[in-house]
């Protein structure tokens, strides 16, 4: 096969050929559209799940569904980088309403709507750079409280988008690296907006303890929010998503390859991506065989190994790269942190909690439960007892 033709997309935001099992979402996400369209209101969404489950091509998608249904949209847009997340939220600001101009005359109040993100950003402390020519408006969004300020800049930027018989859409990416108060203001703004019936929404992404990080923000966030987690796929959908691909340029799989591939893979859509792209570069001929499998199954280990989970494993210190053993010595998790501070060889489970708190805060480990941990990483246990066993 021709390498230059391949069509799988292992990557990060990688937009796949076959977007596969995410027609439920796709559907929920027109239900919402045409609700806010009409005026009722929708709960928006949060989408949780491990690495490379496909969050980020989710968003990626609605956005472009968003855009066909007429609405102004963020992009998807990955925070937590910006000292305070209102640097985030006043340049998505700019970008929607810039977005509205350009499909609506109403100049005027699109201007008035950036004189308010202005004051918006003057209330951070520290500099903001927006790039608009436009003074700040006075008396709204200017207090200097974030939950006040949000909630009058989504006011306003609901105002204007139902002005022009249009929704704006937020599309926020690795969400779980804002804290807590940040995700407070967010809740308490689309809290607003929604009692308003204002036609703006929210579709956020992060790792599974987003949806615990916006609880304990906010214990009303399990209703203010639909909540969906991504997963493995069916293998069903694991199946399209591997033969998928190849199938629009006449390409097929021998059945037992599929089968296989898709067991090594655990049904994780980057781990299929990964096994295509291999198969489609060294096959002569369709259909793809069970040779190919056997001639690739190594480099697709050592690509993950070295790409996928090795970057991820060089990001811990020593001690918690002894750490992460310690959970993987002990099997599937969760794993209980008393458990994993007996692996690790400490006297009790205080001893390890610093690097409990780093390693979450690397987005390497997350916790499901109080006193429980997994890995953000798919497969990351079987990862490091083949490659890192504990000393
Ligand atoms: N539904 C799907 N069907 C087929 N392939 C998919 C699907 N979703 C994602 N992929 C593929 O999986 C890989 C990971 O996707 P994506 O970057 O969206 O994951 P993610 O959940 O955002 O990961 P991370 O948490 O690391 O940001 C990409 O190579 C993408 O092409
Ligand atoms: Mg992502």
């Amino acid at each position: 096969m021709n390498k230059r033709d391949n069509p799988y997309t292992p990557g990060a935001g990688r937009k796949p050929r076959t977007l596969a099992g995410r027609d439920p979402d796709l559907e929920q996400f027109q239900d919402l559209v045409e609700r806010l369209n009409s005026g009722s209101y929708e709960r928006s969404l949060i989408y949780t799940g491990l690495r490379g489950v496909g969050k980020t091509v989710l968003l990626m998608e609605l956005d472009v569904l968003a855009s066909e249904a007429g609405w102004a949209t963020t992009d998807v847009q990955e925070v937590g980088s910006q000292a305070d997340f209102r640097v985030s939220f006043a340049r998505m600001s700019v970008r929607l309403l810039t977005n509205m101009s350009s499909r609506h005359r109403a100049r005027e109040r699109i201007q008035r709507a950036l004189s308010v993100v202005k004051a918006f950003s003057l209330a951070v402390p520290g500099p903001v750079e927006l790039r608009i020519d436009v003074d700040a408006a006075t008396g709204v969004a200017d207090s200097g409280d974030p939950e006040h300020d949000l909630t009058d800049l989504l006011g306003e930027l609901g105002e204007v988008a139902q002005a022009n018989n249009m929704g704006a859409l937020f599309l926020i990416d690795e969400m779980q690296n804002l804290d807590g108060p940040s995700l407070a203001a967010i809740c308490i703004a689309f809290q607003s907006v929604s009692r308003r019936s204002l036609p703006v929404s929210l579709v956020g992404a992060g790792l599974p303890d987003l949806r615990v990080r916006l609880l304990s923000a906010k214990p009303y966030a399990d209703r203010l929010f639909s909540y969906r987690e991504l997963g493995r796929l069916s293998t069903v959908d694991a199946r399209s998503a591997l033969v998928g691909p190849s199938a629009a340029f006449g390409v097929d799989f021998e059945p037992r390859v599929v089968e296989q591939v898709i067991a090594e893979a655990a049904g994780y859509p980057y781990f299929l991506q990964e096994f295509g792209l291999e198969l489609w570069n060294y096959a002569d001929e369709s259909p793809i065989n069970e040779d190919d499998l056997r001639a690739i199954r190594g480099v697709v280990n050592d690509t993950l190994a070295s790409s996928f989970f090795g970057t991820r494993f060089e990001m811990a210190t020593d001690t918690e790269q002894q750490v992460l053993s310690a959970m993987a010595s002990l099997g599937l998790g969760p794993y209980k942190i008393g458990d994993v501070a007996t692996a690790f060889g400490a006297s009790d489970q205080r001893a390890i909690s610093a690097y409990r708190e780093s390693l979450i805060q690397k987005d390497l480990i997350w916790s499901p439960r109080r006193g429980l941990v997994e890995f953000t990483v798919p497969l990351f246990d079987d990862y490091l007892r083949d490659n890192h066993p504990i000393e």
